[in-house]
């Protein structure tokens, strides 16, 4: 191991663990002897014994694959690994743990880039189950089974991704912070909402603010900007001026005291409040349109005590709400009843210009989900309002009030999501499983984004993209081909049995 930092004492303590002798390099022996008496103190001493300190990176000579984890600078990696080319023997794997550089441009400096592979290892590195191989433009096979032999000794989850900014999983998660703090500078939620509604709604374990104060907003900063530069200024991928601003400050996050939120009277985590109360539901619900949310909607309604039905009967009783999720244009006219106005392919603004509904957005699996995003207009009636609250309150969802955008806040961060993983799908970086199998082993994320897009039906998450896209006329919010040609296909996800994933088990709804 060359560094014994955060990331080099884990991974040599990984190392020892699964047997193999260990030798660990440090520039500074400071770092080095707090890096051992960590280990020996975790490991005991016997296990411990195999994790030697050398004080020289000349020490490596007889290592069989040196793992690097310095510091983040090309510069600085492109001169170690050109010095450990000149000491190791030449069958010796180099492995380079970055996050956000190239592995390709890592190894250039070396005589033999062949044998120069990426192994990215997760923060805490003997916790997290995932490594990414990362195959440079010249590694070789050997080198990249060493690798993987290597991460599966260490009892890892293993995918494999090719050198593009990001990899897998540092470029699938970009829009889960980068949305976020769009809509942060929009004003459409507040960073207490938006962490709410990605905790209670969408089923991560911390929301998007949250996430960034503990990893440091300095160092996501960095990577941003990475892999914004590498990519010569992807849209979706454009860093916040929000984090720029917040790191000029000094508010970098839980290691200052201060981040997007305030952490210096202890530990800050907002208050999620009670569930609402669910009283049975007494009336008649219309649930219109064909997507997979309708479906699920008048289950749930159903199950909740709603009489449902899915258009209004100019005959039958009067509506008690109707939930317009996407009526088709031979569809009867919703008329009658207070409306809430499903904001998938528009925002509220724009399905109901100067209209009296109300709007709202959640995401499947609804069953899963314990928050329900709402937004009203200037001429949003009060009863809609009213009756749009009441009614997602006897499905047990926790009302949020946002401002108005399409897909609101869950789902223009989900369907982004979505859209990344189909954009690196398409592009080869990584196989459909693969990419599901690298962001819920390695960030804990509750579904994969392909199959949670599967999930929700792709002509759902193309909706959601394609009213972001015309609303905001920017390509940061152009869907990603394969989606559209997935929807022209008819693989609209899990309710038809075939989306980025097949699924023969499904019935049709
Ligand atoms: N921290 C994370 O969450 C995380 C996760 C995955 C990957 N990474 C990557 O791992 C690498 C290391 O990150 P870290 O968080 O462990 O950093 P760190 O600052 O905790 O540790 C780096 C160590 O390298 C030593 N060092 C500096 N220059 C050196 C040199 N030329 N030779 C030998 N040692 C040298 C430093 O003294 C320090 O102990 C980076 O490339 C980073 O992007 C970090």
């Amino acid at each position: 191991m060359v560094g014994a930092g955060t990331m080099g004492s884990g991974i040599a303590h990984l190392a020892a663990l699964s047997g193999a002798r260990t030798l660990l390099y440090d520039l500074d022996s400071a770092a080095l002897a707090s890096a051992l008496a960590a280990i020996s103190e975790t490991l005991g001493p016997a296990a411990a014994t195999l994790v030697e300190g050398c004080d020289r990176l000349e020490g490596l000579e007889g290592c069989d694959l040196v793992i690097e984890a310095i510091p983040e600078s090309l510069g600085a990696k492109q001169e170690t690994f050109s010095r450990l080319g000149a000491i190791v023997d030449e069958r010796c794997v180099l492995a380079t743990n970055t996050s956000s550089l190239s592995v390709t441009a890592i190894a250039a400096g070396t005589p033999n880039p062949n044998r120069v592979v990426g192994m990215h290892f997760f923060n805490p590195a003997p916790v997290m189950k995932l490594i990414e191989i990362v195959a440079g433009q010249a590694s070789d096979e050997r080198s990249i089974s060493v690798a993987i032999a290597t991460a599966q000794a260490m009892g890892k989850q293993i995918v494999t991704a090719e050198d593009r900014p990001g990899f897998l999983v540092n470029r699938c998660m970009r829009p889960f912070g980068l949305e976020a703090l769009r809509m942060l500078g929009e004003q459409i939620a507040t960073p207490e909402q938006i962490d709410r509604i990605c905790r209670l709604g969408g089923g991560f374990r911390m929301g998007p603010f949250e996430l960034m104060d503990l990893v440091g907003l300095d160092v996501g900063f960095d990577i941003a900007r990475s892999l914004f530069e590498q990519s010569f200024g992807e849209p979706r991928w454009r860093p916040s001026p929000i984090t720029a601003q917040l790191i000029a400050a000094g508010r970098t996050g839980q290691k200052t005291g201060r981040g997007f939120y305030d952490y210096t009277a202890g530990r800050h985590r907002p208050e999620d409040g009670d569930e609402p109360s669910c009283p049975s539901g007494d009336g008649l619900i219309v649930v219109t349109g064909e997507r997979s949310i309708a479906h699920d909607l008048k289950v749930a309604a159903l199950a909740a005590g709603w009489e449902v039905e899915p258009f209004v009967d100019p005959d039958g009783p009067l509506p008690w709400l109707i939930l317009d999720c996407g009526s088709l244009q031979d569809d009867p006219p919703l008329q009658g009843g207070p409306q809430a106005i499903l904001c998938a392919e528009g925002s509220l603004a724009a399905l109901d210009p100067e209209g009296s509904a109300v709007g709202f957005h959640l995401l499947g699996p609804i069953e899963e989900s314990r928050a329900v995003e709402l937004t009203r207009s200037p001429t949003t009636s009060e009863i809609a309002v009213r009756r749009a609250v009441e009614f997602f309150s006897s499905l047990g969802k926790r009302p949020e009030w946002v401002a108005d955008a399409p897909g609101l806040v869950l789902g223009r961060i989900v369907c982004q999501l979505v859209n990344e993983a189909a954009f690196a799908l398409a592009e080869g970086v990584g196989t459909a499983t693969d990419i599901d199998l690298a962001m819920v082993a390695g960030l804990n994320y509750p579904l994969g984004p392909l199959e949670w897009g599967d999930t929700i039906g792709l002509d759902h998450v193309l909706d959601v993209l394609d009213g972001l896209a015309d609303e905001y006329r920017e390509d940061r919010y152009r869907a990603a081909p394969l989606l559209r040609k997935l929807v022209w296909e008819g693989r609209l996800g899990k309710g038809c049995g075939a989306g980025f994933f097949l699924y023969p088990d499904e019935t049709d709804i």
